[in-house]
């Protein structure tokens, strides 16, 4: 990544350091695994047919610490992240969600291969709900892993204001762990008064890395301490909510292995050199045993993209006895989830999906008319004017979701998709209804299933999934400045 990537801007730098200083200074304050971010949460919500009532509203969050002025921040039920949804492998969800807000929002579940009708898509599987409307979401998760549900709609400034939680589906047969946690990874550009710089959906963003932000959080908190006993497992649940960044994550001093990425099982994996590399939408499960001696403590830490470590919390370890004698055993695989079981690469759909534009000067889809010249606008459905597709999929820059789709599939056919990377930045390509594989040169592929892939400036990543889940499904960056100013399209599986 080049340094003009890395500074994305003054403020950014000013408070990046600060946030070190806060962190190297120890100023923490001890707290627990879960969201604490509403001064006053509401109890949970279930309406008489059953339904889990989900508000979006307004809230606050103390993300700079308890000493701090609060945030006030957009959530579900007023807090960010949302309330943590729970449901078991087969069995059903139902979330009504309804709108506190003074603008259009709906919600979406990332990664979860649903009914496209759930899929929360505005003008594409659903309209947008409307203030003081609401709308029922109903389905079954076929898969037992980490997804998230967020806004999809307004996204540039409704994700950057909170709009999202964490859904876990527990597998039948649960893992042995002895804690099961969540940790979400944010970055918030605030205003030296603690609120959000409102600068949602500007162009020098789009046309650079994406909203950054300067304010780097795990569970919305100024520095989360998790407290552990020596050889204890943690099951721990990393799900990047950021707008655009990237993050490096890692906890110095121990060895943690990769369970399952985007939710999806894998085989157990010792992070390489330690460190994870969380793309926008991406999730990762962890375990890790806690192998330091009793009143040990080792920093949670995030890179600052400028070859620095940021500390966001640290494991404190109990002074007193361990939880057992010596750490568990290597654990095997998690379960495996209900996913295709053969990829027909010799009948596949195959299409070259060139990303174009943006700053930089790199692009070299032709720009055409200037920032207008995209080409043709193949979508209508956001309103996107014509200055604002700046980036481009396949060639054509998407205004919305009205007009023809990138392409039809019948369903059961394999589809593969050669993406290139023609910008300065690196784009995070995320499928919706469906997980893929990444190929490797030779035709194998990699031994995870996402739903979202980081594909560098200069690089191509090739994914191949089976079209098993009719309806119509967006595709697009999950940087989601980027998203919003046309990197987006739209397939339909028949
Ligand atoms: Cu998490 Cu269309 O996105
Ligand atoms: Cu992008």
């Amino acid at each position: 990544m080049t340094d003009r990537v890395r500074q994305p801007s003054p403020l950014s730098r000013t408070a990046l350091t600060r946030r070190r200083l806060i962190a190297g200074i120890g100023a923490g304050v001890t707290a627990f695994a879960l969201p604490r971010s509403g001064l006053a949460a509401a109890p949970a919500d279930v309406a008489a047919d059953g339904f889990r009532v989900l508000h979006a509203r307004a809230g606050n969050a103390r993300l700079r610490g308890p000493q701090e002025a609060p945030t006030p921040i957009w959530g579900y039920d007023g807090l960010s992240p949302g309330p943590t949804l729970r449901v078991k492998q087969g069995e059903e969800l139902k979330v009504r969600l309804v709108n506190d807000l003074d603008q259009a929002t709906v919600i979406h579940w990332h990664g979860l291969r649903i009914d496209n009708a759930m899929d929360g898509v505005p003008h594409l599987t659903q309209m947008p709900v409307e203030p003081g409307q609401s709308f029922d979401y109903r389905f079954t998760p076929p898969d037992a892993g980490t997804f998230w549900y967020h806004t999809h709609f307004g996204s540039s400034e409704q994700l950057a204001r909170g709009l999202y939680g964490v859904l876990i589906v527990e597998e039948r047969e649960p893992p042995q762990v002895d804690r099961d946690l969540m940790l979400v990874v944010d970055d918030w550009r605030l205003m030296e008064n603690g609120e959000i710089q409102p600068s949602f959906g500007n162009f020098h963003d789009a046309m650079m890395a994406g909203r950054l932000g300067q304010y780097i959080t795990l569970n919305s908190q100024d520095t989360l301490d998790l407290k552990v006993k020596a050889n204890e497992r943690l099951r721990l649940r990393i799900v990047n909510t950021a707008n655009a960044r990237i993050f490096g994550f890692r906890i110095a001093d121990h060895v943690a292995r990769l369970m399952a990425a985007d939710g999806q099982p894998c085989p157990p994996e010792i992070m390489r050199d330690g460190v994870l590399r969380l793309g926008p939408g991406s999730r990762a499960d962890l375990f890790l045993d806690a192998t330091l001696k009793p009143g040990a403590s080792a920093p949670i830490q995030v890179d600052d993209l400028r070859g620095g470590w940021l500390d966001l919390g640290r494991l404190v370890y109990d002074a007193g006895e361990p939880m057992r004698p010596q750490a568990l055993a290597e654990p095997t695989a998690l379960p495996a989830n209900p996913l295709p079981k053969t990829l027909d690469l010799g009948k596949a759909l195959v299409l070259d999906v060139p990303l174009d534009g943006g700053g930089m000067g790199m692009m070299m889809g032709g720009m055409g008319g200037g920032m207008g010249g995209m080409g043709p606008g193949r979508f209508n459905g956001y309103g996107i004017p014509p200055q604002q597709r700046i980036w481009a999929l396949a060639g054509i820059a998407a205004t919305g979701h009205d007009g023809p789709p990138m392409f039809k599939v019948d369903r059961g056919r394999t589809v593969v998709l050669n993406f290139a990377n023609r910008t300065a930045f690196p784009h995070a390509m995320h499928v919706h209804g469906h997980h893929f594989r990444q190929l490797t040169p030779g035709g194998g592929h990699r031994p995870y299933w996402l739903d979202t892939v980081i594909v560098d400036p200069e690089r191509s990543e090739s994914i191949a999934f089976v079209a098993d889940n009719p309806g119509k499904w967006t595709m697009h960056c999950h940087m989601i400045e980027h998203m919003a100013f046309g990197m987006a399209a739209w397939f339909e599986v028949t």
